[in-house]
C-alpha cells in the first residue's frame, strides 16, 4: 500500500518516543507534523533524529509571526532542514510572508489562517472586521498571493478556501476524526478525514487517532495507521 495524505502530528514531549511513532507509521504517513514543543526542545538535532528514521516529509509548525526581517532570519535559521512545510501566522501581512517564502525557496511556506481554537467573540474582540470563515477566506487569499504554497485552515473552511484560491495551494486541515475514533478530544467541530480530501483538502493532520493506540506497542500502531490510511487511498 502507498502512502497516505496524512500528516502524523507528532505531539510528544519524548524524543526516543517519536523516533518510534516514526518507525512505527512511515510506511503509511506521508509527513511529520514537528511543533513548537518539539523543536524548541530537541532543535534541529531532533528534526534530524526523525529524518534519519523516514524519508517522508517534515512539517515544521512553527507558526512565526513578527517583523519581516525576523521572519527571515528565522526562516534561513531552519532552511538547512529543508521542511517541506514551515508554517507563518497569514495575519502577520504579505511582506512577512513574503519574506519566509524569499528565504526558504526549497519548503511551502504555510499560511496559517484562523486559529480554530478562537471562538467568533475572540475573532471580534482582535478587530476582525469578518467573521471567522470569511477572515480565514482573506488571510489565505493574501498568504498565496504573497508566494505561500500551503494553506492550514479547519475543515469547515476547505470548501471556500478552495473556491477562493484555486487548484494549485496545498490545503491542510487538523480537527479531523476518524469515524471509528472513540473521542473528537478536544476538536469542537470535527470532519472524516476522507470528507476533508473530498472537499478539497490534500493533506489531513492526525495526532491522537493514531498516536493513542501507541500505549498498545508499536504493531497496534502501525495497524491503526494503516487503517486509516485504507480509507484515503
Ligand atoms: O491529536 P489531534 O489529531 O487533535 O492533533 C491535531 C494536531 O493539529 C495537533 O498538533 C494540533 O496542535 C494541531 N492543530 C489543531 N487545530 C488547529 C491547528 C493545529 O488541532 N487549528
Amino acid at each position: 500500500m502507498s502512502k497516505a495524505p496524512i500528516v502524523l502530528a507528532v505531539d510528544t514531549p519524548e524524543l526516543a518516543t517519536a523516533i518510534e511513532w516514526v518507525k512505527a507509521t512511515h510506511d503509511y504517513v506521508s509527513v511529520y507534523k514537528l511543533g513548537l514543543e518539539f523543536f524548541l526542545t530537541f532543535g534541529s538535532d531532533g528534526v534530524k533524529a526523525i529524518r534519519d528514521v523516514t524519508d517522508a516529509d517534515i512539517f515544521l509548525d512553527l507558526k512565526l509571526h513578527d517583523i519581516p526581517h525576523t521572519v527571515s532570519g528565522a526562516a534561513k535559521a531552519v532552511s538547512h532542514l529543508a521542511p517541506r512545510f514551515l508554517t507563518v501566522h497569514a495575519s502577520g501581512g504579505p511582506a512577512m510572508i513574503k519574506a519566509a517564502v524569499e528565504a526558504s525557496p526549497k519548503t511551502h511556506v504555510t499560511g496559517v489562517t484562523i486559529l480554530t481554537s478562537l471562538s467568533e467573540e475572540d475573532v471580534t474582540q482582535i478587530g476582525f472586521r469578518q467573521n471567522a470563515l470569511d477572515s480565514a477566506v482573506s488571510l489565505a487569499k493574501i498568504a498565496v498571493a504573497a508566494g505561500a504554497g500551503a494553506i492550514v485552515c479547519s475543515p469547515l473552511e476547505i470548501a471556500a478556501i478552495r473556491a477562493a484560491v484555486g487548484p494549485t495551494p496545498i490545503i491542510i486541515t487538523p480537527g479531523v476524526r476518524p469515524a471509528d475514533s472513540a473521542a473528537a478530544d478536544d476538536q469542537a467541530r470535527t470532519m472524516t478525514p476522507k470528507a476533508a480530501i473530498s472537499t478539497g483538502a490534500n493533506l489531513v493532520v492526525i495526532g491522537r487517532p493514531i498516536t493513542q493506540s501507541w500505549s498498545a506497542g508499536a504493531a497496534a500502531m502501525r495497524d491503526r495507521s494503516a487503517h486509516i490510511a485504507s480509507d484515503l487511498i
